[in-house]
């Protein structure tokens, strides 16, 4: 592990200002998931905002099962702990992918995009993954919001790696040595501010999403609920989930949280 840029409390929270998001942070040395360490604490509402952060995980996971495996100190994985009375999992989804995308956009000097549903995509591969979990508690929802951002990984890391779609990490774009705590308190100012727009005003985040997100044109194939489907895409939208026109000519919706693509035409 580089040591130049270990995860810090004091250096995270040095120059933070947020209402919720970073009203804890945690960091551990390694830890099987940051998820399961948010769960965790989610039965004392005080930690609400809690960010768990490690440098290290031993059963790290990402969305529809799949491991997330990355070395330790190259990556920066995150978890946050949010209560959102009036929330969905989709305004979650869609505010936590703008806010990780700027984040690395403007920590790294890149151009992040969003790939529906929220996967970040950095010159056409993926550099970050977002797996927002929920649990309902009394009368609301309560979220843990999973983020892993490549850091350090140089291009040879990936190779062996059975990816479904190429992988990148922020150094390996832009030839420099990203600071991993500039980007953690990057990435919870940013989150505090969509996940407060989110619960406010979904329109504005809805509309921040299609400013950063990749088009998908064209004939699409995807995976719900263990089951495949084709069909044309004619839009996402993004509260309600991707429309395909299958060929009976049935327009069809298909939600984030049960969604993958598994081959499309046309990702810009
Ligand atoms: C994806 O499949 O794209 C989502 C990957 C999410 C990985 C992060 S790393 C931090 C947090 N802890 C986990 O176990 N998973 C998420």
């Amino acid at each position: 592990m580089n040591d130049c840029d270990k995860l810090d409390v004091d250096i995270i929270g040095e120059n933070l200002d947020t209402q919720v998001v970073g009203s804890d942070v945690l960091i551990f040395q390694s830890t099987a998931s940051t998820n399961d360490i948010a769960w965790e604490h989610s039965t004392n509402p005080d930690n609400n905002g809690l960010c768990v952060f490690a440098e290290n995980q031993t059963a790290g996971r990402g969305r529809r099962g799949n491991k997330w495996l990355s070395a330790s100190g190259q990556s920066l994985l995150c978890s946050v702990l949010f209560t959102a009375p009036h929330l969905t999992a989709e305004g979650v989804t869609l505010g936590s992918a703008v806010a990780t995308a700027l984040a690395i956009s403007e920590t790294a000097s890149l151009q992040a995009k969003i790939k529906w549903p929220n996967d970040i995509i950095v010159n056409g591969k993926k550099i970050a993954g977002i797996l927002v979990e929920s649990r309902r508690t009394h009368n609301s929802l309560t979220y843990v919001i999973g983020i892993g951002i490549n850091c350090h990984q140089n291009e040879t890391f990936f190779d062996d790696e059975d990816l479904a779609m190429p992988a990148t990490s922020i150094d390996n774009e832009t030839q420099q040595f990203i600071d991993r705590n500039s980007l953690a308190t990057q990435l919870i100012t940013k989150l505090d501010h969509w996940l407060q727009v989110a619960s406010n005003d979904i329109d504005s985040v809805v509309n921040q999403w299609k400013i950063l997100s990749t088009q998908l044109l064209g004939h699409v194939t995807l995976e719900f609920n263990q089951k495949r489907f084709s069909g044309n895409c004619i839009g996402i939208d993004p509260a309600k989930g991707l429309i395909l026109q299958m060929e009976d000519g049935q327009e069809k919706i298909f939600n984030a949280t049960q969604t993958t693509i598994v081959k499309a035409d046309t990702i810009k």
